[in-house]
Formats: structure tokens, sequence, C-alpha cells
């Protein structure tokens, strides 16, 4: 059984990987810190709260960061549009904020609810040994929980991340974005000495949409998969506006691995976070030649059986939407 704390900053991919968690028998999920990234925090947090009404995730959602560690703030806006998840159908409806808050915060026994950093540092604690924090998101919030209480870090059984590239970016032509958004917060976590798998762009392209997945959810016609399928079809927009290019899948990688370790290979490596370059700021800069050359700091996710993978994440999502 997985002990699972998720930090997110929904963004479709990051739905995706929500609801696989959600559907994954031997993930026990303790909880949700939710980060500025795709767009700012009170956007990102507002998503994970309709996803977790609407599809009815059992998983306290607590608010984080609102600011990376260093440098000016970015967002994925500009391509992913003002919400950081757009559809060509219907929005996800709103939802009640304070009512949903008022409601975990009687279930969790706290009032008022404490800031994901907090609630991330406090279940570490009671749970030494056994997390695994799974990261799709700028890491600011996982930084942070470090610098604040430093007895942690040896407390985390393993960080699976989305994030990082070893080749090409995709923010810029070296950095990947959930890197690029906060480097400084990114360099302390690799540095921390906690066991690290990256699962980087060089493994996602390796994961592939087309309208045949967008068409299974919308066959399945309720209206969770109507609300899916809308946002799945603008997600595979993004390469192409006709949806004929195959778009590259992020955040579900890393729930894929949980659910199906032996798709995947790894080699190690130790990484370093460019924090100066003027074209490289963010890039996730890996030295393979391990012992030779460096210890190693991460396990590098370099390979998957595509399609055998994408199989799982659609039977996994398929399940969570009847
Ligand atoms: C990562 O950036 C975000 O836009 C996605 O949600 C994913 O976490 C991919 O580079
Ligand atoms: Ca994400």
């Amino acid at each position: 059984m997985h002990k699972i704390w998720l930090d997110t900053d929904p963004g479709f991919d990051d739905w995706l990987a929500m609801l696989m968690l959600s559907a994954n028998l031997d993930v026990s999920w303790l909880g949700v810190s939710v980060v500025a990234g795709n767009a700012p925090l009170a956007t990102t947090y507002d998503n994970a709260l309709r996803i977790k009404k609407h599809y009815h995730l059992d998983v306290p959602v607590y608010a984080g960061c609102d600011a990376p560690l260093g440098g000016p703030m970015e967002t994925a806006q500009a391509i992913l549009g003002d919400a950081g998840m757009a559809t060509t159908g219907e929005t996800l409806p709103q939802v009640d904020i304070g009512a949903l808050e008022a409601e975990q915060s009687a279930r969790i026994k706290r009032n008022p609810l404490p800031h994901a950093v907090d609630a991330l540092i406090e279940a570490v604690r009671a749970n030494p040994g056994a997390i695994t924090l799974m990261c799709i998101a700028p890491l600011t919030n996982i930084a942070v929980a470090l610098q604040r209480a430093l007895d942690i870090a040896p407390l985390i059984k393993e960080i699976i991340l989305m994030g990082g590239s070893s080749d090409q970016g995709n923010h810029t032509a070296a950095a990947e974005f959930n890197i690029f958004a906060d480097p400084e917060a990114a360099d302390v976590v690799f540095r921390a000495g906690i066991p690290l798998r990256m699962f980087g762009l060089n493994l996602c392209r390796q994961l592939q949409v087309t309208g045949a997945e967008v068409q299974q959810v919308r066959a399945l016609g309720t209206a969770r998969a109507k609300w899916l399928a809308g946002y799945f079809d603008a997600y595979l927009r993004i390469r192409s506006p006709d949806g004929s290019v195959p778009m590259p899948m992020y955040d579900p990688a890393v729930a894929i691995w949980l659910k199906r370790p032996e798709l995947f290979s790894f080699r190690p490596a130790h990484v370093d976070i460019e924090l100066e370059g003027r074209f490289t700021r963010g890039m996730t800069v890996c030295e393979f030649r391990i012992p030779r050359r460096a210890q190693a700091n991460a396990e590098i996710a370099m390979t998957v059986d595509g399609p055998r993978a994408m199989q799982c994440m659609m039977q996994e999502l398929l399940g969570t939407l009847s």
C-alpha cells in the first residue's frame, strides 16, 4: 500500500492524475496540497475543490504557497487559458468554497484549516518513513516545508515527481514548466537527500493522447464523463487546432507508475537545477556518468511502454466516470 501525499496545481493533466489516484486501491491518499503553477493559487485551489466535489474525491485539500521562492511568478495561462485548464464543452460547475472548507474543517476537526505546508509537515511527522510525496507542480510547497521543518527530510520515504527533462524543455527550449516556475524550490528538493524519481518530458513524450482517448471518455455519456471530455478535447488541441497531432501526457505518468511500475525503466543520475543561465534557467542538468563523475540524487524515468501505459490510464479513468 502506498501512502501518498499529492502536491498539485490543477490543470487538466493534474485532474487526470487525481482521478487515477482515487481509482488505485493500492493507494492510501492522505492529503492534497495545492500550489500556484498552471494558474495563480486562487484558481488552482478553486479547480482542485471543483474536481474534489464533482468527482467525489475523499481526501482533504489544502491551499499552499501563492508565489515562488525565487524569481517572478510564472503561470502556464498563455497556453492553458485563464483557468489553467480550458474546455471545448461545458465548464466544470462552480462550488461554494466556504461551504466545502467548513465541511472539511468539521471532518478533520481543525478550524481554521491549516496552510498546506503545515498540513504536509504534520502528515510526514505522523507517518515517519511511510509517505511518498507525489509532486506534479512547481515545488514551492515542498521546498518551504523542508526549510520550515528541518527534521522531515529523513522521514519522507520517497519523492516521485513530474518535472524536468533529460533532453529538451517545453516552457523554454531548456526548461520544463514545473521546474522553470520555481527553480530555487526545485534546487532545495533535489538537494534534500530524499530518494527521488523524476518523470520528465523525455518520458512523458512517450505517452501520447489522441482523439481516440477523448472519444472513449465522451462515449460513457455520464455528466462526469461529459465535463472531462470537453477539457480532454481542449488539451488535445494545444498542439494542433484540429486535434490531429498527438499530445504528450504529463502528470498521469507518475500515477501510471504507481499502478504499473513494470512498464518503466530508470537510470540513476545526478540532477542539478540551473539557477542562473540566460537561456537555461530551470533546466535539469542530468549527469548520467555515475559514480565516475557524481553521486546519484535521482532515478530518471527513461522508457515506458507507451501503448500499455495509456491503456492503463484509460482503464483507471473510465472507472471513475460512471
Ligand atoms: C507540467 O506543467 C503543467 O502545465 C502540467 O500540469 C504538468 O505538471 C508539464 O510540463
Ligand atoms: Ca501539474
